[in-house]
């Protein structure tokens, strides 16, 4: 009870928050169940006020990356608060976190990537990514060359033009998302797209094929450039078919069109390497960075310049004179001190070996205990990401009708089972990524909880 008010913690929510993805309606009248308001989080578990212990077996959203509780990043972001909480970084002021993140994130990125700008969300990092594309045109005198090409079921954040980049039709209708210069390509996904008999090699030739079509189709001299995430997360976690990146780059660098690697999600090993780029051997021009970053302790994200850009970024100063683009918390000091904080755990407990070891267990438990039970259509994953796609004829690859809701079903039954795991927003798609220090046994309750739960939901479809 809030003693001012008398009222419960849960009612001044229901009365005064407006959520994220929640019917508002239905919730500000009190006709969902109450919020579970999370009082405290240990390692991969997380209790809510009432007392009641889950694993979250998503790591909040793909992002306490190395567990809750962890009072080293606590101390490190206390001292700089306590010595310097923030100072702004416009016009060449400075601070040590921010200059050090800068070099560690660098240390940490493939070789050709050069310079760091730092926003807070993966979102505002991607809308710098698009205005560096069209800076990076106007520089070279190429006004045209300014249509992204992104993917169908690509995910890349929710604000006006990220929330374009998003392949997700859920995300555009109602707001008004302005389409303009953003196209959709197909989605990766060989379980849907590929035609029946098709190799995932073949289906990645079609996929590199459509995407030449459409440059063609538009103009190769439009199209400036091309943004993916690696392995596609919150659209379904669908790991790229095999030879996908070798066959897309060759297409990017015909027509001269840069590679965007979104790796809001696969950033800072969660694929067991240090980013999802460095997995599939793509060359990407620009990094996404959010997420993975600071773990969540504090919000900070990362645009990441490689040489072929910064060497034409610099080249503005001529025409236009200063880089005139920048938040206010760019480099936030504290979050930088999170965010350095943070990369020493992941480096001094070699957690990119732990991905290695328990990403493999989990997706052979996975396999092993869902492929081939009932309404299941395809298990998939890499390491510590993982999905489980329901359908409602695995032979005939029919989907439930969607006002069953079977996707929000099993999440609330594994939820009573004790464990977080995502009802991903397209399909009945149950996702998964656990906090990169899980260990084997807690991969074994995850995956029997999970079964426990799935099986009382399967039971009544
Ligand atoms: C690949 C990817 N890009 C961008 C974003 C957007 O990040 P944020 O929610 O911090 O704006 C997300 C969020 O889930 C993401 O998964």
């Amino acid at each position: 009870m809030d003693a001012l008010h008398n009222q419960s913690l849960e009612q001044i929510d229901r009365d005064t928050v407006i959520h994220p993805f929640t019917p508002l309606k239905s919730f500000a009248a009190g006709d969902t169940p109450d919020p579970r308001i999370i009082d405290s989080g240990k390692g991969i578990r997380t209790k809510t006020t009432k007392g009641e212990e889950v694993i979250d077996a998503f790591a909040g959203l793909y992002c306490v990356n190395i567990g809750y509780g962890r009072t080293e990043v606590a101390e490190a972001v206390y001292e700089q608060m306590k010595k310097l909480a923030y100072v702004h970084s416009y016009a060449m002021q400075s601070h040590e976190p921010g200059i050090l993140l800068s070099k560690k994130i660098l240390e940490w990125a493939p070789d050709h990537m050069r310079r760091v700008f730092f926003g807070l969300s993966g979102s505002d990092a991607n809308e710098t990514q698009l205005k560096i594309v069209w800076y990076y045109n106007n520089v070279l005198g190429r006004p045209e060359k300014k249509k992204i090409i992104a993917r169908k079921r690509g995910y890349h954040g929710c604000s006006v033009m990220s929330g374009g980049l998003t392949g997700l039709p859920f995300y555009h209708t109602a707001f008004d998302i302005p389409r303009g210069p953003i196209l959709h390509t197909t989605n990766p996904h060989h379980y849907w797209e590929a035609e029946p008999g098709m190799s995932e090699v073949e289906f990645s030739a079609k996929c590199a094929d459509d995407l030449e079509q459409m440059i063609l189709a538009e103009g190769p001299e439009t199209v400036g450039a091309f943004i993916a995430e690696p392995m596609l997360g919150t659209g379904g976690l669908i790991p790229a078919p095999e030879g996908y990146w070798e066959a897309m780059q060759p297409v990017l660098d015909k027509y001269d069109i840069l590679l965007i690697a979104d790796e809001v999600v696969t950033g800072f090993g969660r694929m067991g390497t240090p980013f999802g780029s460095d997995y599939y051997g793509m060359k990407p021009d620009l990094m996404t960075c959010a997420k993975g970053l600071t773990s969540a302790y504090l919000p900070l994200s990362a645009s990441i310049v490689g040489e072929r850009v910064w060497d034409v970024l610099q080249k503005g100063e001529d025409e236009f004179g200063l880089f005139s683009h920048g938040y206010t918390y760019s480099s936030h000091t504290a979050c930088a001190a999170a965010g350095l904080a943070n990369l020493k755990v992941i480096e001094d407990e070699n957690l990119m070996d732990n991905v290695n070891e328990v990403g493999g267990y989990f997706q052979e438990r996975m396999r092993q205990t869902f492929d081939g039970s009932p309404f299941v259509g395809e298990v998939r994953g890499v390491n510590l990401l993982a999905a489980i796609e329901f359908v409602a004829d695995p032979d005939k690859k029919t989907r439930f009708d969607a006002n069953l809701k079977v996707g929000a079903q099993l999440s609330a039954a594994c939820l009573a089972e004790g464990v977080v795991c995502r009802a991903m927003p397209h399909g009945d798609i149950l996702g998964f990524a656990p906090p990169l220090v899980t260990t084997r046994d807690d991969v074994d309750e995850i995956v029997e909880r999970v079964a426990r739960g799935v099986g009382k939901v399967t039971a009544t479809l």
